[in-house]
């Protein structure tokens, strides 16, 4: 293409968008042990060793970026490009991937990347200092999905890393693992403002990340922290009380549902049932919490 051409391009672009009710565009993305159960009254012994855990792969296909379709009002209530739900989203995987780790770490990479020129929720975009993708081992046998950034992680571009992050780093800890045995996400990259939920739109227009994201890393379980997860993942409404020690699945991922961690924070008598699924998930993979190391590290050898 000939300057010239791009030139036009590039206008008609920005043209559309001011007619779709863009007025912002987002801020620079930047270069880019039971300990948690004391107020429940139980301790517990750390281990160094790491529960057994299996991993997978698939190489993923990163989707074209949808294209936009008008929002019908202005000022922050444009979703400006509605991702239609079922377009783009890599379906769960079936099979195990084969993927190497290296071809994950860089369709990550591309991911976070067009992730972090995401405008297609306007208010999201205009408001967050950086979008928050995800971390951990592109590998990993268990995938941990919350719901948004908070200020800390829109802050720092990590997931989980303000106190309901600290209190969940407690607890990856009392499972004898850490956070590079595992992978974190959220439904949401980006801070919904005053920490809201996340609205549904917002949340479908995530989704094709998210999808990618799970597709890559290929996990063998997914773990959802709070309603927002299960409710985004699943697609069902029932409360987690209903939902927890029970199996779903995505794809050929065990899906296991727990409470929040903030919601932990607001009500530490319920820290003792997530530790009770936190049991049932590892016995699941043959560990036994309680007895101490009974298999290998999160990042198990693949074949
Ligand atoms: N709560 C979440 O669900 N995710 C984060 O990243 C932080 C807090």
């Amino acid at each position: 293409m000939d300057l010239d051409t791009l030139r036009r391009t590039l206008l008609q672009r920005l043209e559309s968008d001011r007619r779709f009710g863009l007025t912002h565009l987002p801020k620079p993305q930047g270069a880019f042990d039971l300990s948690f159960l004391r107020d429940v009254g139980e301790g517990l012994e750390s281990d160094e060793a790491g529960a057994a855990v299996s991993v997978a792969a698939r190489n993923v296909a990163i989707a074209p970026q949808p294209v936009a379709t008008p929002s019908s009002a202005g000022l922050f209530d444009l979703p400006a490009a509605v991702v239609p739900v079922g377009e783009n989203i890599a379906p769960p995987n079936t099979e195990r991937s084969e993927a190497s780790r290296a071809d994950r770490v860089s369709t990550l990479k591309v991911l976070s990347e067009r992730v972090a020129g995401c405008v297609r929720c306007g208010e999201l975009a205009a408001t967050r200092t950086q979008t928050v993708f995800g971390v951990g081992n592109p590998e990993a046998a268990i995938f941990f999905l919350g719901e948004a950034p908070g200020a800390d992680e829109d802050r720092i571009g990590e997931p989980f890393v303000g106190r309901a992050g600290q209190l969940l780093d407690k607890i990856i800890g009392a499972c004898r693992l850490t956070r590079d045995d595992i992978y974190i996400g959220n439904i949401l990259k980006c801070r919904p403002p005053g920490n809201r939920n996340p609205a549904p739109i917002e949340a479908a227009n995530c989704r094709e990340y998210l999808s990618a994201q799970i597709a890559t890393v290929d996990p063998d379980y997914i773990v959802c922290w709070g309603r927002v997860a299960a409710e985004n993942l699943l697609g069902t409404k029932e409360a987690i009380g209903k939902l927890r020690k029970r199996f779903f699945t995505y794809g050929r991922a065990k899906v296991a549902v727990t409470y929040h961690p903030s919601y932990l924070l607001r009500n530490p008598p319920a820290k003792k049932d997530v530790w009770d699924d936190m049991k049932w998930l590892f016995r699941d993979m043959g560990v036994d919490l309680d007895a101490g190391r009974k298999g290998e590290a999160g990042d198990r050898e693949r074949g």
